[in-house]
């Protein structure tokens, strides 16, 4: 039994089997009918979601097993103050895997503490999507055809986008991957992200202006601003049109130049953009699903899987007013390796000075 709460669960070399599976999906989809059959998948969303949760549930019945939801999760007994850890103890009695999407960041890692059967992170708050991230690499591969060697702009969003998180912890693992960093002040990367980036000597730079950044790209990775996450509307209103993608600027970029998005889409793409053979952002969401297959079949078959949950140390609350600890009756806790004398929360990876336990 193993969980997939960040793209790092996987290896590369995993990631690797899984689009080779999905490839495979796509070619003989038959072999995989009823792959599954007797398996549920239980999705528990939280927040909002078309693609992840339908992609989710496509692809469970696309392996030959069901699936079992909560149509709303606010009509669960959740309302009458069920914690998530009891929610999952319970759900996973019924099905072998769940995926799980929530709005406070690390709820997936406080799931999957108390769950029998693996838990899926579809997304937790502004923290990470793994499963976005195999929808985005499966992109890149159909598309491009290499991880290795590629100019990736990040653009929008960068401090609550949870995508781009993810994409990076990806990303960052394969040779000479360039990041560009686009975004205004107010939506940078958050320190944790930034800090893995420092730690792998990854290649980036910040540009702030697309139009400057866009030529030497490989990969446009375009986000929505996450109005959800702001605490303060007038804050969101002030950056929530920095950067529109138009045919016109994709005039600057380079031929090849793919452009991806997770949607769903706000202003940031002009819908002009969808007729440019270069925006792949609709075949990322059939990516998606295949990519979802090859997980769930890997899950749920997979013998002798261990999940590795790195050493932790105890301490204070997480500074991180967003983490699941400061909504749930949960013990603070932190990954045990430091880095400049601070701590990631081992739930929401907010990087801090322990505290002490009060
Ligand atoms: N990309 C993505 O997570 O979309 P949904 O919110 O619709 O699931």
């Amino acid at each position: 039994m193993r969980h997939v709460l960040d793209i790092t669960d996987l290896n590369v070399k995993e990631v690797d089997e899984l689009v080779a599976t999905a490839e495979d999906i796509v070619r003989n989809p038959a072999k995989y009918a009823h792959i599954l059959a007797g398996k549920k998948l239980a999705t528990l969303f939280y927040e909002p979601s078309t693609r992840t949760r339908m992609s989710f549930e496509a692809a469970m019945l696309e392996l030959g097993g069901s699936v079992i939801s909560c149509a709303d999760m606010s009509r669960s007994s959740a309302a009458k103050g069920e914690t998530l850890g009891d929610t999952v103890r319970v759900v996973g009695n019924y099905v072998d895997v769940i995926a799980m999407r929530h709005p406070y960041e690390g709820a997936a890692y406080a799931a999957a503490l108390k769950s029998p059967v693996p838990v899926i992170n579809a997304g937790d708050g502004g923290h990470c999507h793994p499963t976005q991230t195999l929808a985005d690499l499966l992109t890149i591969h159909r598309e491009v055809g290499r991880f290795d060697n590629l100019t990736v702009g990040l653009c929008g969003d960068l401090k609550y986008g949870r995508t781009v998180h993810s994409l990076i912890n990806a990303m960052l693992r394969y040779k000479n991957v360039k990041f560009v960093l686009i975004s205004p002040d107010e939506l940078k990367l958050p320190s944790y992200v930034l800090e893995t980036l420092d730690k792998a000597h990854a290649k980036y730079e910040e540009i702030p202006d697309l139009e400057k950044a866009i030529v030497d790209l490989d990969v446009l990775y375009m986000t929505r601003v996450q109005k959800e996450r702001f605490d303060d509307e007038s804050e969101y209103n002030r950056v929530k049109d920095c950067y529109v993608l138009t045919a016109e600027k994709m005039k600057l970029a380079k031929k090849e130049c793919i452009v991806l998005h997770p949607l769903p889409r706000v202003n940031e793409i002009a819908e002009e953009v969808d007729d440019d053979p270069r925006a792949a952002y609709f075949r990322q969401t059939l990516n998606g699903k295949l990519m979802r297959m090859a997980l769930i079949l890997k899950l749920v078959t997979e013998k002798d899987a261990v999940y590795r949950r790195e050493e932790t140390v105890s301490g204070g609350k997480c500074v991180n007013k967003k983490c699941i600890t400061h909504f749930e009756k949960l013990a603070p806790l932190y990954k045990a390796e430091a880095e400049n004398g601070m701590h990631k929360c081992a739930y929401c990876e907010t990087l801090q000075k322990l505290a002490d336990k009060k």
